[in-house]
C-alpha cells in the first residue's frame, strides 16, 4: 500500500491485481493473504467516514466498489421522515448501486462523524460513530441530540499494490434516527410524558415480559 500511489498507470490498466506478493501467510491464522491489517481496516473506516463529513463525487468512486450496495432502514426512515408508508419501504436496499449511493449521500449535507471504535476481521470493518451535530443547517433545535450509529462494511480486496486494497462493498448501516428526526424537526416529542419504561414492548406502558 505504501508505494502503490507510484503505480497509477498500472492501475489505470486494472493491473494492481496481479502484483499481490507483498503480505503473505504468518503465524496469526487471520492474517493470511488478502487479510487486512489494523492500519487497512482504519483506511476502510475514515474512507466512509469522509463521504459522510466530507463527501466528493471523485471520493466515493475511489473507495466504494462497482457492486456497492448499502442497506440502512435507519436512513430510509429520514428518507421517510418517519412515515411507515414511505415513500421507501423499509428492508430494501436503501441504495443498490454506486450511482444511487452517490446521488443520495451528494444531496446531503456534510456531517462531523467522529469515529469511535473500529473493529475489522479479514474483510469486514465494523466501527462506531458518533455526531454531534446532525442537521447544520439553520432552524435546527439547540442544542441537538447525538446521534450514535454501528456500521458494518464488507470490502472487496482489490490487491494491496492497489490505490485502495479493500474496496466497500456493502454498507449495513444503523443509527438513532428518531435522535436524527428530532434533529430535523420532523419528531417533536412531548419532553413532560414519559415514555413506556424499558422492556415493556408497548407504548401503554403494559409490561409483556412479565
Ligand atoms: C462536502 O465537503 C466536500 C469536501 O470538502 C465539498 O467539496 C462539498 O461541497 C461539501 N458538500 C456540501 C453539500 O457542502
Ligand atoms: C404532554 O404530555 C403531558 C403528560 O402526558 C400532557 O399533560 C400534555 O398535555 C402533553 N402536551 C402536549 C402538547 O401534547
Ligand atoms: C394493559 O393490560 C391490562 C391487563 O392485561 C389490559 O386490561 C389493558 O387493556 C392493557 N392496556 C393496553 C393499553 O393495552
Amino acid at each position: 500500500m505504501r508505494f502503490a500511489y507510484v503505480l497509477p498507470t498500472l492501475v489505470a490498466l486494472g493491473a494492481c491485481a496481479a502484483l499481490d506478493t507483498r503480505q503473505s501467510e504468518s503465524t496469526n491464522s487471520c492474517h493470511k493473504i488478502n487479510c487486512m491489517d489494523d492500519d487497512q481496516a482504519l483506511v476502510v473506516a475514515n474512507n466512509f467516514a469522509s463521504l459522510v463529513s466530507a463527501y466528493t463525487q471523485a471520493d466515493a468512486e475511489a473507495v466504494l466498489s462497482p457492486t456497492f450496495s448499502d442497506y440502512s432502514d435507519s436512513v430510509i426512515a429520514l428518507i421517510d421522515s418517519g412515515c411507515p408508508s414511505g415513500p421507501v419501504p423499509l428492508g430494501v436496499a436503501t441504495f443498490s448501486s454506486r450511482a444511487q449511493f452517490e446521488q443520495g449521500q451528494g444531496g446531503q449535507p456534510n456531517i462531523t462523524f467522529n469515529i469511535q471504535n473500529v473493529w475489522h476481521n479479514c474483510d469486514t470493518v465494523t466501527l462506531r460513530w458518533k455526531g454531534p451535530q446532525p442537521n447544520p443547517g439553520p432552524g435546527a433545535p439547540s442544542p441537538q441530540a447525538p446521534v450514535t450509529g454501528i456500521i458494518v462494511l464488507e470490502t472487496q480486496f482489490q490487491g494491496f499494490n492497489c490505490p485502495q486494497p479493500f474496496l466497500i462493498n456493502t454498507v449495513y448501516s444503523e443509527f438513532n434516527s428518531a435522535a436524527w428526526l428530532y434533529d430535523l424537526n420532523v419528531f417533536m416529542p412531548n419532553c413532560s410524558s414519559s415514555g413506556p419504561p424499558p422492556g415493556s414492548g408497548t407504548t401503554s406502558g403494559n409490561n409483556t415480559n412479565s
